[in-house]
């Protein structure tokens, strides 16, 4: 293991809900692994006033209400050793230069120092200005790094505006851009996957794939995001970020090496090779809807229009789906199938890969329609798994096929996976940007889905809806190229039927 440099991790919007939920259990569950840095110090700021122990108070229940008996105390206490709180008061622009006296002259805190933007998007470039102007970005006594949560922008222009605003007062090597999809080992294992098995590159191209499917769902509503959500949409909430990163990893060149920028630069070139959706396009090549009450495990839930803080005319789509190509000469013809929605029957997340039918259909005579697909599926969560399948004869005097499963999950019984930002937080300490986006990754992911939202901003009186607890939209099926493709929704054998609603 890498000896890590000493640092202080500074989080902006410490008591909010990014920290509260991921952040801390993430740190605190490295501390028990014993995988912190010797000299990390963990400075929270937020706008409410606490002193130091009232603070650690607040961090001791969230993680002791996480974690009920099984709280390891000898760890929750070395933990607790290294917190810090200082209030920022909102207005009170004289809080960044007694931090920089804080950070410069206490020798509790080490020089190295992470900021890490827990806040709203909004107020991204407000700190790093006052960060700026109170002289704390300037890599002197050590190094500076800015942790910039997603989403990055709310568009091109916006996001393009963002950088340089962060650009005035950062260079590159100092801002790690956040897509959490990134840390998580289910994602890691597709490089894994491709990269270290030889035998799947011959057959990773157009000559033998039909088509990719990229799926997250998801059973939660909106709960109670709609301030962020409403402006967003699952479109820039997920597909512009998390499912093109997943598209990227699928078509990518294999990289010269695994370093940053040489994934980075692989990944940049299919998002650049995406075919441009002209606005006339649109409707052929993207779907959204809203979901509209219904029934989840059983019990009934509101529609989106009737949740907290939704307009009662709110077109925000929780479904989307977009159809693409990546105009290069691996994948020139294959259609990237990629969808998301809230409040759909299944957690899932998944990559269904299916391909195309041998060139001759020798046994024909053994069964009615057409010969059934291979597919090779990597299932990134609940259930971590690989699956591929394939026809094989069915014991008996007749020559008669099946589909059979063959599971390749990589976690074997007792291993555990670790939570997303568990690693990129161990990565922002070490200077590692491999699994951070950079600036092109993040201009160019843009560029795909900017003319979307243009064209669905204009059409406010067009949205579709969907039954909470169903698999969305009916009419998403249009975006498909054949009448023999259709959306995958379960992993098991079964779901390579085509499915009802
Ligand atoms: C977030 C989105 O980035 O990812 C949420 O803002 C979504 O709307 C979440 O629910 C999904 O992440 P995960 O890790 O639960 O799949």
């Amino acid at each position: 293991m890498k000896k890590m440099d000493p640092c202080t991790l500074i989080f902006f919007g410490a008591g909010g809900n990014l920290s509260r939920k991921k952040l801390i259990p993430a740190l605190y569950h490295l501390e028990t692994l014993q995988r912190l840095p010797d000299h990390l110090v963990i400075l929270g700021c937020d706008i409410g006033q606490y002193e130091r122990d009232a603070w650690l108070t607040v961090v001791r229940d969230i993680l002791r209400e996480k974690h009920g008996t099984k709280i390891d105390e000898i760890a929750l206490e070395r933990f607790c050793a290294r917190l810090h709180y200082f209030a920022v008061p909102i207005g009170d622009d004289d809080a960044y230069g007694r931090l920089g006296v804080l950070l410069n002259k206490d020798p509790t805190f080490p020089p190295n120092a992470v900021f890490y933007m827990a806040v709203r998007p909004a107020d991204y470039p407000g700190i790093v200005a006052k960060l700026g102007e109170a002289g704390l970005l300037k890599q002197q006594n050590g190094w500076r790094r800015v942790v910039i949560e997603k989403p990055f922008g709310y568009d091109l222009l916006s996001a393009q505006t963002l950088q340089a605003s962060l650009y005035r007062h950062l260079d590159e090597p100092q801002i790690f851009r956040i897509d959490h999809y990134l840390g998580k080992g289910t994602v890691q294992n597709i490089m894994v996957f491709r990269f270290a098995n030889l035998l799947l590159e011959p057959l990773w191209n157009n000559h033998y794939i039909d088509h990719v499917q990229i799926t997250h769902s998801e059973t939660m509503g909106v709960e109670n995001r709609a301030d962020y959500y409403e402006g967003a949409g699952a479109l820039r909430d997920m597909i512009q970020s998390h499912l093109l990163q997943l598209m990227a990893l699928v078509a990518m060149e294999p990289p010269v090496s695994m370093a940053a920028e040489h994934l980075r630069d692989e990944k940049v070139k299919v998002l650049k090779s995406i075919r441009p959706i002209t606005q006339n396009a649109v409707h052929a090549h993207a779907f959204r809807g809203q979901y509209a009450s219904g029934t989840i495990d059983g019990k009934s839930v509101p529609g989106y229009l009737e949740e907290k803080n939704v307009a009662q005319d709110s077109v925000t789509e929780t479904y989307a789906a977009m159809k693409l190509f990546v105009d290069n000469w691996r994948w020139a013809g294959v259609p990237f199938y990629l969808r998301t929605g809230k409040r759909m029957p299944e957690n899932s997340s998944a990559i269904c890969i299916r391909f195309k039918a041998p060139p001759k259909d020798l046994l024909r005579h053994t069964r009615q329609g057409p010969p059934p697909p291979n597919w090779i599926m990597l299932g990134i969560q609940p259930n971590d798994c690989l699956k591929m399948e394939l026809q094989v004869k069915v014991p008996g005097l007749d020559v008669q096929t099946r589909a059979i499963s063959l599971d390749a999950t990589y976690r074997k019984h007792g291993e555990e996976d670790f939570d997303a930002y568990e690693g990129l937080l161990l990565d922002v300490m070490n200077g590692d940007h491999s699994l951070f986006l950079r600036i092109d990754e993040v201009e160019a992911a843009w560029r795909v889905v900017d003319p979307v939202l243009k064209v669905w901003a204009m059409e406010r009186d067009l949205i579709n809806t969907y039954p909470a607890g169903s698999w969305g939209p009916r009419g998403t099926y249009r975006l498909f190229d054949r009448e023999d493709q259709f959306w995958r929704h379960s992993l098991n054998l079964d779901g390579a039927k085509i499915e009802a609603y």
